[in-house]
């Protein structure tokens, strides 16, 4: 049974469609992630669901049970639904302690004095912050603050957790680290955990599955964090979750050419029908080596437009008759097999993997 189940979900502002018949199943258990640009309506649809706000159409059903639905005027308050949920900003209070934070639920809740104190110094130890129980909110760091948040809306053990973007506030060390903390977490307790971010790394690391939304809500693409990234369902998705390069090919007698010149791609080309297709790799998928003596043999040649140390990576720009392309390679791997180019070098390329996405599609999807 899914833990959380949208159903035809609707929601505007005004004239500005958020999100249009909307449909969506998390499991029970499962840490599943919402990924998409800024402003593509990820905390609206939290909001949604958290009973923040309602939807102009559609149902809402939580653990089975439908907690809105605009046809028959079911429409649970948030504090029923049973949720913990850690926003954006994620305040915690200034003027309480750190017990005082994690506790608050529980005191609103009822809970007797010894039962309150038990969990909440067992939940703060879960998010590794004993022996802080009486710090203030300025006492501590914006890592320790966010463990806070989560560890207040963990302490009633709720059976879904709504995270909207927790980590956008810390820096890049802290934030590496929480990501796995969070997992960690969510497994101890099995708890199903629906979090949102535009972040592909953290999504990445973090979820069982997770969706990818385009800028005008739509979801593109459901699947595990390996199906998305190896078999991207179109170009937005690709494009998504990494650096990527897109080549233009045009049709010529048969062949497939490469950029806006005459050499032919040395690959299977695509399988299917449209006007024109466009090559899509990562710059990690780009193989490449000194010019062969003969042209062609399995590669294309370019130039070093731009050479960059990265320290561990080297990353160059190249250009293959007027399309540029990135590519990225260790440095020791370039030092050892002298791959170190200069700006202006001549080079070939070659690649690991590659995807095929029809141009016309491809200007349609644009980012
Ligand atoms: N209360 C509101 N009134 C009017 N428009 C709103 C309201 N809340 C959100 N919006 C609009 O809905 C769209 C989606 O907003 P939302 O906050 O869900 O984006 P997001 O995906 O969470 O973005 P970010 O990654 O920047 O947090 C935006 O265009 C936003 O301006
Ligand atoms: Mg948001």
């Amino acid at each position: 049974m899914a833990d959380i189940r949208l159903e035809g979900v609707t929601k505007a502002y005004g004239s500005h469609r958020v999100h249009s018949d909307l449909n969506l199943a998390v499991n029970q258990g499962e840490c599943f992630t919402l990924l998409g640009p800024s402003g593509c309506g990820k905390t609206v649809m939290l909001r949604l669901i958290a009973g923040f706000e309602a939807p102009d159409a559609g149902r809402v059903a939580i653990g089975g049970t439908v907690v809105y639905d605009a046809g028959g005027g079911v429409n649970i308050p948030p504090d029923r639904r049973g949720l913990g949920v850690v926003f954006q900003d994620y305040a915690v209070w200034p003027h309480m302690t750190v017990f005082q934070n994690v506790a608050y639920p529980l005191k609103i809740a009822g809970w007797n004095p010894e039962e309150l104190k038990r969990r909440t110094l067992e939940t703060i130890a879960l998010v590794n912050m004993k022996g802080l129980e009486n710090r203030l909110p300025s006492e501590l760091s914006g890592g320790q603050q966010q463990r806070v948040a989560l560890a207040r809306a963990l302490a009633a053990r709720p059976s879904l957790m709504l995270l909207d973007e927790p980590l956008s506030n810390l820096d890049a060390n802290l934030r590496e680290e929480m990501r796995f903390e969070i997992k960690e977490i969510q497994g101890k307790l099995g708890v199903t955990v629906l979090y949102v971010t535009h972040d592909q790394e953290v999504a990445l690391v973090i979820s069982d599955r997770m969706a990818v939304m385009d800028g005008r809500g739509r979801i593109r693409q459901i699947g595990s964090p390996a199906e998305i990234y190896e078999n991207p369902a179109d170009a937005f998705v690709f494009g998504f979750m990494g650096v990527a390069n897109f080549l233009p090919t045009r049709s010529d007698g048969g062949k497939l050419l490469a950029g806006g010149g005459a050499q032919p791609i040395p690959w299977p080309g695509p399988e299917g029908k449209a006007e024109a297709w466009t090559a899509a790799f990562r710059p990690s998928d780009i193989v490449i080596s000194r010019p062969k003596p003969l042209p062609g043999a399995g590669c294309l040649s370019g130039v070093i437009r731009r050479a960059s140390f990265l320290g561990a990576m080297m990353d160059y720009l190249i250009d293959v008759d007027g399309a540029k392309i990135r590519a990225v390679l260790e440095t020791h791997e370039a030092m050892s097999r002298g791959l170190i180019f200069k700006e202006g070098e001549s080079c070939a390329v070659t690649f690991l993997n590659l995807h095929w996405f029809d141009s016309g599609a491809l200007k349609e999807t644009a980012i």
